[in-house]
């Protein structure tokens, strides 16, 4: 890889199958990105073990997870390195590396450690307050110089952002300084269209969702609270059916609007039609989905080879930290 056009990296842990909060979040960005940058797209999965209790399910995430991508046109055919953080083991050098330039209230004080330690105060492990160093060492190690993240993550950016300055003040300008990209859709409500779409509320809708299973999630979605009869007027403002409809029906929002507050259109209708267009909208993603997954070694092949090419990068950067670091 030349490092003409600029590098993204970004990294996801591995959560199985991905739902609309991460589509419209994140994978959605990852592919419009393949445009403009030379991407490289992780699946966290070192990342992962600071929270999970079982670790069981981690392999068959990760795959699910890289169908999805792969399915929703993340594309080492057009040059871009999908792999698992874990197959390429320079990063665990790295954060060794990078956690000495680290004072340790940084890490503390983090408000991202902090809500951590409030989820699960009987595990406060080692990793979780190196979770930004390990972090920061994923994007260090590929000299990537734009990074999208959600606003959650921005803590964890200024934090990459004062490592390698505080790393290439003291050893010599090596690492890149890397720049958070924001993403437009920065937050989808769930189902219950109250908190942020997630698999662990289960208010979440899967994008490799069949039909039928679509429309039995998006008929329980909960619309505009104040409209409690057919013939009330609805405020779409407020109504999260309709702010997905925004972007999954763009030839018919506008009209939806316009029916929903004249009380033209029931919430039962609304919805009836949001199904349809979100399911549309992903026929094509299920079925590269569906060949994808008749072949899982093919799969599994493409995560080594991102890995292969991955480490290619990553090596050449550790030999220059540890030449910079002194070590023998
Ligand atoms: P997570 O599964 O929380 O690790 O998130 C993976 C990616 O999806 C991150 O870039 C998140 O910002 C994004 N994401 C997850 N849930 C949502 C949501 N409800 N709305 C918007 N983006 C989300
Ligand atoms: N911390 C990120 C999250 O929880 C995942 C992540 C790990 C990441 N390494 C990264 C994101 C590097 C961007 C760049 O969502």
């Amino acid at each position: 890889m030349s490092q003409t056009k600029g590098r993204v990296f970004s990294g996801a842990r591995p959560t199985g199958r991905q739902h609309l909060g991460n589509y419209l979040g994140a994978i959605r960005n990852y592919v419009a990105m393949q445009d403009s940058y030379e991407c490289i797209y992780c699946i966290v999965d070192l990342h992962a073990l600071t929270t999970l209790e079982n670790t069981g399910m981690l392999r068959e995430w990760t795959y699910e997870m890289a169908l999805d991508w792969l399915a929703a046109g993340m594309d080492p055919d057009r040059g871009t390195i999908i792999f698992v953080q874990s197959h390429v083991p320079q990063v665990t050098e790295l954060h060794t590396i990078l956690s000495m330039v680290t004072p340790l209230g940084w890490l503390t004080r983090l408000p991202t450690f902090k809500e951590k330690v409030r989820q699960q105060p009987d595990n406060v492990n080692y990793g979780l307050v190196g979770y930004p160093v390990l972090m920061a060492s994923d994007i260090a190690l590929y000299k990537a110089d734009t990074v999208p993240v959600g606003v959650d993550q921005l803590p964890h950016l200024e934090f990459t952002r004062e490592i390698v300055r505080r790393f290439n003040a003291h050893f010599g300008d090596i690492l890149i300084e890397p720049q958070a990209k924001h993403t437009e859709f920065t937050k989808v409500l769930g189902t219950d269209g109250q908190q942020k779409m997630s698999k662990s509320l289960n208010n979440h809708i899967e994008i490799a969702a069949t039909p039928d299973e679509i429309t039995q999630r998006v008929m329980g979605m909960v619309t505009d609270p104040a409209r409690r009869y057919r013939n009330d007027p609805g405020h779409p403002e407020v109504c999260n059916v309709y702010s997905l409809h925004t972007f999954f029906s763009p030839g018919d929002y506008e009209r939806i609007e316009h029916e929903c507050r004249s009380a033209e259109i029931g919430c039962v209708q609304c919805k009836r039609l949001f199904a349809q267009h979100l399911s549309d909208y992903f026929a094509p993603f299920r079925e590269r989905r569906a060949a994808l997954a008749e072949n899982p070694d093919h799969v599994w092949d493409l995560l080594t080879d991102g890995a292969r090419r991955a480490s290619a990068i990553a090596s050449e950067t550790i030999a220059q930290v540890k030449d910079a670091v002194g070590l023998p």
